[in-house]
């Protein structure tokens, strides 16, 4: 794929994987057009030199302003069901599908890229508790090989003082020794919070110091340009704004090619929006059956077009194990689809709109693996109702 623009026009049903997948989820489909038509534009999320390296389409303009994603009768969390007024006129919106080494994955959009509607928390791989290295490589590829292409990190995820940017260089080492192409991966980086070593997290907003944050974080990743770089939390030393004024200046400079922000209210996120022109690609908030109080800082995101990046979406390494006996409605319906009660969860997040994309936490290559079908679990809005109830 280069970086133009490019029109990809949808296969007959004979040979159309998309429409085979949903018929597969939801028997046949006569309100679907046989010889569907739907032209979707396509372009690099990776304008920057980062090419996919597969020949499928990268990256669709799938969700029209205003549009709904529960066709009728059918409610699907992800995107390949996401209908709009234009889809329903036009038939079906194709779904993007990024591959990883024969691998496919649901995929959503933070800014200009295209990501896995599932991305992977590192940050248990670095902190107290952290497993040997081995393991977190292998859980790392394992992430890569279901078709993980977002992995979330900071420079503050490690245990002790003296190994700032524990994790980040862990995830350097564990991409140059993966056997696969991982161009198209967006390793999504945090400054703003330390840990001074006594296990506790404190916070530094202060703009010298995100732009020293920052380039250590550029040299430990090996990269020259850092894909998506979050402010970690908001300093109340510091003005809110002049930590997003810092973060402007490094888009501006080149070093960071996208900006986040975390642990942030909806008056912030309209603020920081405000000061990066318009350049907010992502918010990353606790959101998770326990932790619901996000609600209105991912409805502002899905207005705004910005990414929201569930954190802890499991409810923590004491809740994720547990979930299924916490709440109940989550075991049940996993019982019903006879898959796990995480990956339930998973998939009520992404029913949460397009612009949700879950960052759950993993060590072992199992976990992740298994968050990762929640990209192909689809709920019914009965069963989103009784776990939004629960
Ligand atoms: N922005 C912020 O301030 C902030 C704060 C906290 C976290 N985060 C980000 O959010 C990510 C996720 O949060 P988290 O790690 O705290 O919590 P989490 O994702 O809610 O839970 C992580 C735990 O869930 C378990 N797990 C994952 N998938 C599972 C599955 N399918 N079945 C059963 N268990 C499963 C993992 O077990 P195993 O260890 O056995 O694999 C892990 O211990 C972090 O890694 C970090 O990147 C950001």
């Amino acid at each position: 794929m280069d970086g133009t623009a490019v029109a990809m026009m949808v296969e007959s049903r004979a040979t159309n994987p998309v429409l085979s997948m949903i018929e597969a989820s939801t028997g046949p489909r006569s309100d679907l057009s046989p010889t569907p038509a739907t032209v979707v534009a396509t372009h690099n999320p990776f304008p920057h030199g980062h090419h996919r390296p597969d020949s499928t389409p990268s990256h669709s303009e799938t969700f029209p302003a205003g549009g709904s994603c529960d066709p009728p009768g059918v409610v699907n969390p992800i995107e390949v069901f996401c209908w709009t007024a234009q889809s329903r006129r036009r038939n079906l919106v194709v779904p993007p599908l990024a591959a990883m080494e024969g691998t496919t994955m649901r995929t959503r959009r933070i800014g200009d890229a295209e990501v896995s509607a599932i991305g992977l928390g590192a940050m248990p791989m670095s902190i107290e508790g952290r497993p040997d290295e081995a393991r977190s490589i292998a859980t790392i590829h394992a992430a890569l090989d279901a078709g993980v292409t977002l992995v979330d990190t900071a420079d503050a995820y490690h245990s002790y003082a003296g190994e700032v940017g524990h994790n980040e260089s862990l995830i350097a080492r564990a991409l140059a020794g993966y056997g696969g192409d991982t161009t198209g991966v967006l390793i999504a980086t945090k400054g703003g919070h330390l840990r001074p070593g006594d296990g506790s997290w404190t916070v530094n907003g202060s703009p010298a110091y995100l732009e020293q944050a920052c380039d250590a974080s550029l040299k430990r990743l090996g990269v020259d340009a850092i894909g998506l770089y979050q402010f970690h939390r908001p300093d109340p030393k510091v003005p809110f704004a002049d930590s997003i004024g810092a973060l402007r200046d490094l888009l501006d400079a080149g070093k960071i090619r996208m900006v986040g922000i975390s642990n942030v209210s909806p008056e912030q996120i309209r603020q920081a929006n405000e000061i990066l022109g318009g350049r907010l690609a992502s918010v990353q908030n606790q959101f998770s059956p326990a932790v619901r109080d996000s609600e209105a800082a991912l409805r502002l995101c899905a207005e705004l077009g910005i990414a929201f990046l569930p954190w802890s979406p499991l409810g923590g390494r004491s809740v994720a194990g547990v979930l299924g006996t916490r709440f109940a409605a989550f075991a049940e319906i996993a019982r019903a689809h006879e898959v796990s009660p995480q990956r339930v969860c998973l998939a009520w997040l992404l029913a949460k709109g397009p612009a949700v994309i879950p960052i759950p936490g993993s060590t072992r290559p199992e976990t992740i693996r298994d968050s990762a079908a929640a990209a192909e679990l689809a709920l019914s809005a009965g069963e989103l109702a009784r776990l939004d109830a629960s």
